[in-house]
């Protein structure tokens, strides 16, 4: 593998010459020169799927992240992910492509507020929803994903009272499957929570053999009419496993690329969503990062994620302590 341009060229090229620079091969080529690994979450566009060392869930990322021993890590997801890869693996340098790619979840708990809604129950033990800021992990307890949050909730003894953020439909399903009463605070996906009920049913119909299946952060009307609730990748291991040929999809439109990989001759449409308008099924966070940010940002080593050491070091206890469960 031979590079076709000086990478000291590639920031002021003009489009044309960017349309013709092939962005794996340099990418690979710096990785290599840099030592440095692709974490890449599901939800990312399919060209950097592609090129990820570890491409997984939120769970399955952070458990990557933890052992990883090159010097870089690229982290092709949102902030909070990457924020706890350092979190995880402190002497690493972890770079995010994009610094503003956030999330609605994670922004939906600001800390001080939080830190007054937990002052009003002092009792409680605090669960958090991974899709939060290293501030909200902090004051924590444990942290759970979607992938393994019935666990971590099974793992509290059952007379003890519990918070649950930030998420409020995750929050309402757990306390379904788990039969217990947890306080919610009040936020939400705003990807998950654009998905239309009245649309998805009346899709159901048009496709009578399809079972429908949905990521936990939807909404409990949507929920309540899926075949199956789970993670990134509990839907991906469901669509293998599972004999039905054709799936409505509730959950970022970016896993449609790795199910249609693993299943090619099975069919998968995307739900709905409410506005027929926007792309509101693609999370727009996940989709700030691009090949060419994530090329620049491995040239550059900038975008880093740089966080106090106080601050890390509390919010890696409740991080490890969900590590330990699951
Ligand atoms: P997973 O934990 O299923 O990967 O979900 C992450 C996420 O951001 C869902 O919106
Ligand atoms: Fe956050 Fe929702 Fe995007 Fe997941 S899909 S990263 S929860 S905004």
């Amino acid at each position: 593998m031979k590079s076709v341009l000086n990478h000291s060229k590639v920031a002021g090229i003009s489009s044309k010459e960017k349309n013709e620079f092939d962005f794996a091969l340099e990418i690979e080529l710096l990785k290599k020169e840099k030592n440095a690994v692709i974490l890449a979450h599901y939800y990312q566009e399919e060209a950097i799927q592609s090129i990820a060392d570890y491409l997984g869930d939120s769970l399955y990322l952070a458990k990557q992240a933890e052992k990883v021993d090159a010097d870089i890590i690229v982290f092709a997801g949102v902030h909070f992910m990457a924020e706890t890869a350092k979190i995880v693996n402190p002497s690493k340098k972890v770079l995010l492509p994009d610094l503003n790619a956030g999330c609605s979840l994670a922004d939906s708990c600001p800390p001080i507020d939080f830190a007054a809604f937990k002052a009003q129950h002092p009792e409680a033990i605090v669960v958090t929803y991974i899709n939060c800021s290293a501030e909200i992990k902090a004051l924590s307890d444990i942290v759970c994903t979607s992938s393994n949050a019935v666990e971590v909730i099974n793992s509290i003894p059952r007379e003890q009272e519990i918070i649950f953020a930030p998420d409020k439909n995750l929050g309402r399903y757990l306390i379904k499957e788990t039969k217990r009463n947890m306080i919610l605070w009040d936020g939400a996906c705003i990807v998950h929570e654009a998905f239309s009920f009245d649309k998805i049913v009346a899709l159901a119909k048009e496709h009578p053999q399809a079972k429908f299946i949905a990521h936990p952060e939807s909404e409990s009307q949507v929920l309540d009419i899926a075949h199956y609730i789970g993670s990134t990748s509990g839907l991906l291991n469901f669509v293998q496993e599972d004999p039905c040929d054709t799936f409505i999809v509730a959950t970022e439109a970016g896993i449609l690329h790795e199910m249609q990989k693993r299943c090619p001759s099975k069919h998968f449409i995307p739900a709905p969503v409410e506005d027929d308008t926007c792309a509101c099924s693609e999370c727009a966070f996940m989709k700030l990062n691009t090949m060419e940010k994530l090329y620049l940002c491995l040239k550059n080593e900038t975008p880093e994620i740089i966080l106090n050491e106080t601050l890390m070091e509390k919010a890696r206890l409740p991080i490890e302590r969900m590590l330990a469960i699951k």
